[in-house]
């Protein structure tokens, strides 16, 4: 069984002062809430504020990047080691807007990766495709070559905790979402691909989330697909009472 999780991505958002009334109006909405995991990915000035604040509670807090090293001249980084002392089990890795604007690539990718596995880190992994791929009919082809350079050298054994989010990059922040059919289509060949590299049982273990304009209005048919593990969700992560009524989708 994968048990579904629900991530907040909130990008550039939000002061620590933002963030901790985020949480004091979002707990509450979820307290006892276990069907699924929740995660957020607050900004670094605030990501210690908030696993401090998310303590003992159903909620988790992870960081929207990281450094592969455990230190260095390496300004404007933070490290696994560094993570991992405040308390932060979950990262993002290779969103596509570090690999639209920060020059990210999947072989930096990759070593985060196994970085990330390395000190216990829960990596989400990020893929997906331009509309212009989509349009040439280039999906497979872009979400093959991403899974396979991204997951080079990755054993079974280290994949196990692995999410992977599928996000079609004409989908994020553009209010136009993957039709339910589309997304599955793509989990589909994702699992396909992940047990071609790890196996079939660590691919049909792993979950894939979908991400790309997750509004409350179409969550449950999204997570209705059998394919749909969770969603990685952007703006409408950053409203309490919206993210919690994605969280309680029904
Ligand atoms: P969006 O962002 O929900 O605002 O489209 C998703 C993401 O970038 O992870």
């Amino acid at each position: 069984m994968r048990k579904p999780l629900i991530a907040g991505n909130w990008k550039m958002y939000k002061t620590p002062k933002e963030s901790l009334a985020f949480l004091e109006g979002f707990l509450p909405l979820i307290e006892g809430h276990t069907r699924d995991e929740i995660v957020l990915f607050p900004t670094m000035s605030s990501l210690g504020y908030v696993i401090d604040a998310a303590q003992g509670t159903n909620v988790r807090a992870g960081a929207q990047n990281m450094h592969w090293l455990n230190e260095g001249p390496y300004t404007s980084q933070t490290s696994p080691t560094m993570l991992v002392s405040i308390g932060c089990r979950h990262v993002l890795l290779g969103h596509s807007e570090l690999r639209l604007y920060f020059n990210e690539t999947y072989e930096r990718v990759n070593l985060k990766l196994k970085a990330a596995i390395n000190h216990g880190i829960t990596p989400i992994v990020c893929v997906g495709e331009l509309l212009a791929e989509r349009e040439d009919l280039q999906t497979e082809e872009t979400l093959r070559s991403q899974i396979r350079t991204a997951l080079r050298n990755i054993s079974p054994t280290e994949a196990r905790r692995l999410v992977i989010a599928y996000e079609p990059i004409w989908a994020i922040g553009t209010g136009s979402t993957a039709t339910p059919e589309v997304a599955a289509e793509a989990h589909t060949f994702i699992r396909h691909e992940l047990a071609q590299c790890c196996g079939q049982q660590i691919a049909d273990n792993t979950r894939i989330l979908y991400g790309g304009s997750v509004k409350p209005e179409n969550i449950a048919s999204l997570m209705a697909q059998p394919e749909i593990d969770g969603a990685l969700v952007g703006g409408a992560s950053l409203v309490p009472t919206t993210f919690a009524q994605i969280v309680h989708y029904a």
